[in-house]
């Protein structure tokens, strides 16, 4: 399918928007500082930390790094877990939800059978799902324009 355009100047710190790209459902959000800095402090709780599973089909090159992003503040990833596909919901703050561990410091969680992953849509250790969170192909047209595709 086409490349998909998307305005990203109105989306907040700490919040995401949506849109569909070849029939799939991708997340651009738009990470806070403390969801930045909390990155690193759960590496070794994740299963695939730099993301070297599946290079080029999981993360382009240029968003292999620890925020999986070309900027730090924008994560943009397609939201469908890797297990059997369900859509992960947002769990963005600490204490959000019960399940989740006291240390949370953010990020997402699958409802189907509990898979979790980080604000960089890293998934934990010991989880059903195998791999971290699709990055599409995209890149910046300006600093308020984003091309998935
Ligand atoms: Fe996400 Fe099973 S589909 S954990």
């Amino acid at each position: 399918g086409a490349a998909v355009e998307v305005d990203i100047a109105d989306i907040k710190p700490g919040e995401k928007k949506t849109v569909e790209w070849r029939g799939k459902p991708v997340w651009i959000v738009r990470r806070t500082p403390e969801q930045v800095a909390a990155l690193s402090k759960v590496s070794s709780q994740l299963a695939d930390p730099k993301s070297e599973r599946k290079p080029g089909e999981l993360t382009p090159e240029y968003a292999r790094n620890e925020a999986r992003s070309i900027k730090p503040e924008f994560f943009v990833a397609v939201g469908i877990c890797s297990h059997l596909g369900c859509s992960p919901s947002d769990k963005f703050q600490a204490g959000a939800q019960p399940s989740l561990p006291d240390d949370w410091t953010g990020g997402f969680l699958c409802p189907c059978h509990g898979s979790t992953f980080d604000m960089a849509g890293r998934v934990f250790k010991n989880k059903p799902a195998p791999d971290n969170l699709e990055v599409p192909p995209h890149m910046y047209l300006s600093d308020s324009k984003l091309l998935i595709g």
